[in-house]
């Protein structure tokens, strides 16, 4: 099974999920990503159960007026009962490395304000120890030689993502060489890096449930400890 078969089979266990929450006046946060484009894609088909949705990024936002679905500007949404989103790693305690896809800042803010973080993802994006993917970090781009230096003396490696500008108008860094064993400590070291606007670790802020797609159907996890 390929890829994309993994995570449009997740995307569409996501729809069965988060079916609890499809009630006439909910907003589902939605997250970024090709996991979450298939999801938008399987959520359209159920559009008439739900008030609408939050985008925690403009591509997200596009794709989901495409599909007519309505989006509000989260600040005129007191609560979201689920936030949906993919990942780029993720371990047992269901702490993940996100913002491959440059969005970190915004699902960041959306997941936080969700009370169930539902992430999706296929089997490639399990690990043990967080960090082979590296860790994107969004960053003031005034900032972005002096971030890289205190990275640098922090052990890690960092490379600057050309041609690249987040919908915040910021610039990343993709942090290598990382073994990210202790990923709450790391987040709020790295977060504590003036200039830095937000790092791709959700530790603080993990996901609740993990749903996974295998070759052998899609698995649904919670936090081993
Ligand atoms: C975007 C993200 C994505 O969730 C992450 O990059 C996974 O993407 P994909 O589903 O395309 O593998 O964090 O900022």
């Amino acid at each position: 099974m390929d890829q994309d078969t993994l995570k449009a089979s997740v995307a569409k266990a996501a729809i069965e999920y988060i079916d609890v929450y499809l009630q006439s006046d909910a907003i589902v946060g939605v997250g970024t990503g090709s996991t979450a484009n298939f999801f938008i894609d399987s959520l359209a088909e159920v559009k008439q159960r739900f008030m609408g949705a939050v985008a925690s990024s403009d591509a997200t936002e596009e794709r989901l007026k495409a599909h007519g679905i309505p989006v509000y500007d989260l600040n005129s949404v007191d609560e979201l009962a689920v936030y949906v989103d993919g990942a780029d790693e993720v371990n047992e305690s269901l702490e993940l490395i996100k913002g491959g896809g440059g969005a970190l800042t915004r699902e960041k803010i959306v997941a936080s304000v969700a009370k169930n973080f539902v992430c999706i993802v296929d089997t490639t994006k399990c690990v043990t120890t967080l960090g082979s993917f590296p860790l994107p970090i969004e960053v003031i781009a005034m900032a972005r030689s002096a971030v890289a230096r205190r990275l640098v003396g922090l052990g890690g490696q960092p490379v600057y993502r050309e041609n690249f500008v987040t919908d915040n108008g910021n610039v990343i860094l993709d942090v290598h060489g990382l073994a990210i064993d202790a990923a709450k400590e790391f987040e709020q070291t790295f977060n504590s890096l003036v200039g830095t606007v937000t790092n791709g670790l959700f530790a603080l802020r993990p996901a609740d449930v993990l749903l996974v797609g295998t070759s052998e159907g899609v698995q649904e996890k919670t936090a081993s400890n």
